[in-house]
């Protein structure tokens, strides 16, 4: 039950980093080289967006898979980062897929699609899983 568990966390972690690999290139880019411009930077951007889009969809549906397993170990802090996917993912959604007012969808953006939400979502992903390092070493608990 816990390689099965794992199985669909690693799956979550890898179309994850998929999705998001233009961001997280694009986040690093402008950390280290500033304003400067990269052409095949844009490229992977009009490249990327349906990556983006249903990598991130696929992502949070095995997350929901992966938290099945692990239900009842969940802390709070897992919970909170399932809720915060859910409202990217809600986000993403509304302000690609909808004819939700302009202003909205700027407000959504501000709240959703930004380094700083990236940033928290990564640090919030990493500080959850601590707690279950030992669960992760070979050979896994029943
Ligand atoms: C199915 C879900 C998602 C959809 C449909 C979606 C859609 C979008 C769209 C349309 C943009 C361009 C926003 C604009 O017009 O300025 C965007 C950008 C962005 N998205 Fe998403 N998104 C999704 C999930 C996520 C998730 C889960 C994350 C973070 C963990 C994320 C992080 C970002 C970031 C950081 C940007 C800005 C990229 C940049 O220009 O550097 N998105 N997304």
């Amino acid at each position: 039950m816990v390689l099965i568990g794992l199985s669909w966390g690693l799956v979550a972690a890898s179309l994850f980093l998929i999705a998001n690999l233009y961001v997280t290139i694009n986040l690093l880019a402008k950390i280290f080289f500033g304003k400067r411009k990269f052409k095949w930077l844009r490229k992977m951007e009009s490249a990327w967006h349906y990556i983006h889009y249903v990598g991130n969809m696929s992502a949070f549906t095995a997350v929901s898979l992966h938290l099945l397993f692990f239900e009842s170990l969940a802390n709070y802090v897992n919970w909170t980062l399932v809720a915060f996917e859910a409202w990217l993912v809600f986000c993403g959604i509304t302000i690609r897929f909808t004819k939700a007012p302009v202003k909205l969808k700027n407000v959504f953006r501000k709240l959703s699609m930004t380094w700083y939400m990236f940033s928290a979502f990564i640090i919030l992903l990493v500080v959850s899983h601590l707690p279950f390092l030992p669960l992760m070493i070979f050979p896994f608990p029943k």
